[in-house]
C-alpha cells in the first residue's frame, strides 16, 4: 500500500513543480486569504484517478472535492497541494500529502516536497523515513533549546482562537519560532529533527493525517490543546519530540 501512496505522491508533486508560475485560475474559498488554483484541482484529479484505477473499492476524502464511498474499509486522505498560498507566490515551500486509513486508523502516509525532492513516509509500526533514511525526533528537553513552528488560520482576522497569543508567548520562551506556510511540512520537520515542536488551530485531516503518522513513527508525541488524545478529525494540534510537550501544553492551556 505504501509503495502506491509514494508513487502517486511523487507524480503529483512533480506536476506541482512543473506548473509553478503557470497558474491560470485562482479562486477564493470564502475569503480572500483561502485560495484554490487550477493546479490544486489538477493534482487532486490525478491522485483520485490513480486511486480509482488501482483501488476501485477504496473510499476517498480529498480537500477540494470531498468524500466518496464512505462505507469502504480503506480511505485515502488527500491534500493535493499543501501550501497553496506559497505556491501562488512561487514561494518554494509546498507539498503533496496522502494518507490511507483502514477502519478509521491511519496505516500509511507520504508527504512529498518536490522543491527539495524530499519524500517523508511511514507505515504504522515500521518507523518513518526521509528518502529511505530512518527518522528520529530531537532530544531537546527545554523550550529555550527548541525551535518551533506554527501557522495561522485563514480566518485569523476574526477568529479569537487564532494562535497569535501563543505565538507571542512561544516567541519569548523558545529559542526560535518559524512560520513556513505548509502544515504537512512543518509536522514532517518535527519527525526529521529540524524542528522540536509545532502547534496550530483549524487544521483538517488532509493537512495532518500523513505527517502525524510520520512524526509519531519517528518517536514524536501528539495531542490536542488540552493534552487529550489526538484525532485527525479535530482542528487543534500540539506535536513535539515528547520532551518539551508538557512545557508547550502549559503555555497553550494558559491561552485557551
Ligand atoms: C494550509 C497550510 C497552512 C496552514 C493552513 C492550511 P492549504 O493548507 O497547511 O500552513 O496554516 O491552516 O489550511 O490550504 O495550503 O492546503
Ligand atoms: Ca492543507
Ligand atoms: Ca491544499
Amino acid at each position: 500500500m505504501l509503495d502506491s501512496v509514494i508513487e502517486i505522491a511523487k507524480q503529483a508533486g512533480k506536476f506541482l513543480k512543473e506548473n509553478e508560475g503557470k497558474i491560470s485560475e485562482i479562486n477564493e474559498k470564502g475569503s480572500f486569504t483561502n485560495l484554490v488554483t487550477d493546479i490544486d484541482r489538477g493534482s487532486e484529479a490525478m491522485i483520485k484517478e490513480f486511486v480509482q484505477k488501482n483501488f476501485p473499492d477504496h473510499g476517498i476524502l480529498a480537500e477540494e472535492s470531498g468524500a466518496s464511498s464512505p462505507t469502504s474499509e480503506y480511505r485515502w486522505i488527500i491534500d493535493p497541494l499543501d501550501g497553496t498560498t506559497n505556491f501562488t507566490h512561487a514561494f518554494p515551500v509546498y507539498c503533496v500529502s496522502i494518507a490511507v486509513e483502514q477502519k478509521g486508523e491511519v496505516i500509511a502516509g507520504a508527504v512529498y516536497d518536490p522543491n527539495f525532492d524530499e519524500l517523508f513516509s511511514a507505515e504504522k509500526g515500521s518507523g518513518a523515513y526521509l528518502n529511505g533514511r530512518k527518522l528520529h525526533v530531537t532530544t531537546a528537553d527545554k523550550l529555550e533549546k527548541s525551535m518551533l513552528a506554527t501557522g495561522f488560520p485563514y480566518d485569523v482576522r476574526n477568529n479569537p482562537f487564532n494562535c497569535v497569543q501563543h505565538f507571542e508567548e512561544f516567541l519569548l520562551k523558545a529559542q526560535a519560532v518559524r512560520r513556513l506556510g505548509s502544515a504537512a511540512l512543518d509536522i514532517c520537520y518535527v519527525a526529521a529533527g529540524r524542528l522540536d515542536g509545532f502547534w496550530e488551530v483549524n487544521l483538517h485531516p488532509w493537512d495532518t493525517a500523513a505527517a502525524v503518522l510520520i512524526t509519531t513513527e519517528a518517536g514524536g508525541r501528539v495531542t490536542g490543546f488540552k493534552g487529550e488524545r489526538y484525532s485527525i478529525y479535530q482542528r487543534d494540534i500540539v506535536l513535539s519530540n515528547g520532551m518539551i510537550h508538557e512545557e508547550m501544553l502549559e503555555i497553550i492551556k494558559k491561552n485557551l
